[in-house]
C-alpha cells in the first residue's frame, strides 16, 4: 500500500498542445497503453488543479442518451462537464432503444450539427460503435454490455492513489465477466499488471477482449489470467473487485444467477484469502447481500466511493482529451505531480 504520495512519472501538457489523441472513447482498445498511461496523468491533474481547468470546455456541449439507468455516470458527466465550463443535455432512453424511432447515422448527422460530442448508455455494443461511425463528432461509451471504460479508467486511477507501482500489483476480478471487466482487463494490459478474472462456467469473458488483452499484454509485460477457481483468484491478490451477478438487462436471469454465482460472492471468508492490505473495489450499484455483503464493502478496506469520485476526475480527462481543449497555461506542479 501506498504510504506517502508517490511521484506520477505525469508528460505535463504543454501550453498551446490539443489534447487529441483519439476520436473517441468507445472500447480501453481506442486509447492503447500510451494512451491509458496520458489519460491517467491528465486525471491526476485535473483532480489536484481543478481550478486550472474551469473554463476549458467554456462553449462546449455534450449530450447523454442512456438506455439504461444511472446514478454515477450521468451525474459525473454532468457535473464533470460543468466543472470545465461547458453544458450538458440528458436525454432518457429507457423507455424506447436508440434507433427505434429513426436511423442511429440519422441520429449522428443531427447531433453533429448541434452539439461537440455525445455520451451514450446503450444495451447492444454496436449501437456505440455505429454512432461512432457516423457522426462526426466524439463519442463516449458510457456503458455498453461489452466495456464501461471510463470505469475502468476510474478505477485503475484509484489503484494508483493506493498502490506504488501497478505493475507489482495483482487484481482479482470475481462474479461475471461482462463490460466492466472487459474494461479492467483491457486496462489492466495496457498498463503492465496483472489482473485474474475469476467466473463461474459459461461467464467468461468475451473471446476478443480476452484475445485482444494478451495481445497488448504481450508487448507491456502485463498478466491476464482467466480461472473458475476463486479462492485460488483471491488468494494473495492486492485488490478484490466484483459487480452485480445480473447486469441491467438480465433482472429475469436474476434468480438462477443467484445459485450459480453463489460461491463468488465477497464475504469476510473469501476476503481473507487476499493479501493482509488487499483493498475491496466495486463499481456499484452494488446489490448487497448478493456479490458482497454489507461487512466487506462498508469495512474500511472498501474503497468504493473513491472509485465513485474518481469517475468525474477520469472522465473530465476524457472529455477535455476528445473534445479538443488546449492547455492554454501549464498548472503549476503540485505534490502530486
Ligand atoms: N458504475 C456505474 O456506471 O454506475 P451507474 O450505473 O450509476 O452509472
Ligand atoms: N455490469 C453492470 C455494471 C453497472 C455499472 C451492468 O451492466 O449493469
Amino acid at each position: 500500500m501506498k504510504t506517502q504520495t508517490a511521484k506520477s512519472s505525469a508528460v505535463m501538457p504543454v501550453p498551446g498542445e490539443k489534447l487529441q489523441w483519439c476520436k473517441d472513447l468507445i472500447s480501453i482498445g481506442d486509447l492503447g497503453p500510451e494512451g491509458v498511461k496520458r489519460m491517467l496523468d491528465l486525471t491526476m491533474l485535473v483532480k489536484t488543479r481543478p481550478a486550472e481547468f474551469r473554463q476549458s470546455l467554456a462553449g462546449k456541449q455534450i449530450v447523454l442518451f442512456f438506455e439504461k439507468p444511472s446514478l454515477r455516470t450521468r451525474l459525473t458527466f454532468e457535473a464533470g462537464m460543468n466543472g470545465l465550463g461547458g453544458t450538458s443535455f440528458f436525454f432518457d432512453q429507457t423507455n424506447s432503444r436508440l434507433g427505434a424511432r429513426e436511423k442511429l447515422s440519422d441520429i449522428a448527422h443531427n447531433l453533429e450539427r448541434w452539439v461537440d460530442g455525445i455520451v451514450l448508455r446503450t444495451f447492444e455494443h454496436t449501437t456505440v460503435t455505429e454512432m461512432a461511425e457516423h457522426a462526426g463528432i466524439p463519442v463516449i461509451n458510457g456503458l455498453s454490455s461489452l466495456e464501461h471504460p471510463c470505469q475502468a479508467l476510474a478505477d485503475y486511477f484509484t489503484l494508483t492513489e493506493k498502490f506504488d507501482d501497478l505493475k507489482k500489483i495483482r487484481l482479482a476480478y470475481v462474479g461475471d465477466a461482462n463490460n466492466v471487466a472487459h474494461s479492467l482487463m483491457l486496462t489492466a494490459a495496457c498498463l503492465g499488471s496483472r489482473i485474474t478474472v475469476a467466473t463461474p462456467n459459461g461467464y467468461k469473458p468475451d473471446a476478443h477482449i480476452l484475445s485482444t488483452a494478451l495481445e497488448i499484454a504481450a508487448e507491456t509485460g502485463a498478466s491476464i489470467e482467466v480461472t473458475h477457481d476463486v479462492r485460488a483468484a483471491v488468494k494473495g491478490a492486492d485488490a478484490v473487485y466484483t459487480d452485480v451477478w445480473a447486469s441491467m438487462g438480465q433482472e429475469s436471469e436474476a434468480v438462477n444467477r443467484k445459485k450459480t454465482f453463489a460461491p463468488y460472492q465477497v464475504n469476510e471468508e473469501l476476503f481473507a484469502h487476499a493479501a493482509p492490505h488487499a483493498i475491496f473495489m466495486h463499481c456499484l450499484p452494488a446489490h448487497r447481500g448478493d456479490e458482497v455483503t454489507d461487512e466487506v464493502i462498508d469495512s474500511s478496506r472498501s474503497v468504493v466511493f473513491d472509485q465513485a469520485e474518481n469517475r468525474m476526475h477520469a472522465q473530465k480527462a476524457v472529455m477535455l482529451v476528445l473534445l479538443g481543449s488546449e492547455i492554454k497555461r501549464l498548472p503549476q506542479r503540485s505534490a502530486h505531480v
